[in-house]
């Protein structure tokens, strides 16, 4: 069993007993787990996610594929994984079931986890996607529109580069040739440092 196989074997243990009766499926990390250049780390999984049980598969998922194109990288390469590891839902219309940000309790929860995470996985540089594992990773003041495409110290002392996330470019298109930008912008810092 590798390192990260057994850390997750305990993270299930401690978080599968919190809520009993409810079907809250834990959606774990996947890639290059052995110091990847990149560890991207997203919000929480989507309905996709817990069905297939992979992080970035659904709508965000083709975001992730555009970031890939860009970066002219395969997603073997890197390691992908999200602050909050079980879906964040709400009460939708129709009695349907929709996302919601993950609260202050599911932060508190997972954020030390992933901090021992990525201290095992061992990347060169964090990719936060959105303010929740940017807010986590470094301090709640901070916002993505701030400090989008630059690289900042993390709390897990990893640099750690902020992109926003993809679903904000979804629903904001305006913000597409910005991220676009960042995303080349991450790709000339690692070409410089090689
Ligand atoms: N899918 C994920 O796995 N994480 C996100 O933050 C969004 C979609």
């Amino acid at each position: 069993m590798t390192q990260l196989e057994a850390f997750y074997t305990e993270l299930q243990k401690f978080f599968q007993p919190l809520w009993p009766g409810e079907d809250k499926p834990l959606v774990l990390g996947e890639g290059n787990d052995k110091s990847p250049q990149l560890m991207l780390i997203g919000e929480a999984p989507g309905e996709t996610e817990v069905i297939k049980r992979r992080p970035f598969v659904g709508k965000a998922g083709k975001n992730l594929d555009e970031f890939l194109t860009l970066m002219e990288m395969r997603r073997e390469d890197i390691f992908i994984s999200n602050v909050v590891k079980i879906r964040p839902t709400e009460p939708g219309k129709g009695g349907r079931t929709r996302n919601r940000a993950p609260n202050k309790e599911e932060l508190a929860l997972f954020t030390p986890w992933l901090m021992k995470e990525i201290l095992i996985v061992q990347p060169r540089v964090l990719v936060t996607l959105g303010n929740v594992p940017l807010k986590a990773l470094t301090d709640p003041k901070i916002t993505i529109g701030d400090c989008h495409g630059t690289f900042l110290e993390s709390k897990a002392g990893i640099p750690l580069y902020a992109l926003y996330h993809p679903a904000s470019i979804i629903y904001r298109r305006a913000l597409l040739p910005v991220y676009q930008a960042d995303v080349l912008g991450l790709k000339e810092a690692l070409q410089e440092t090689k």
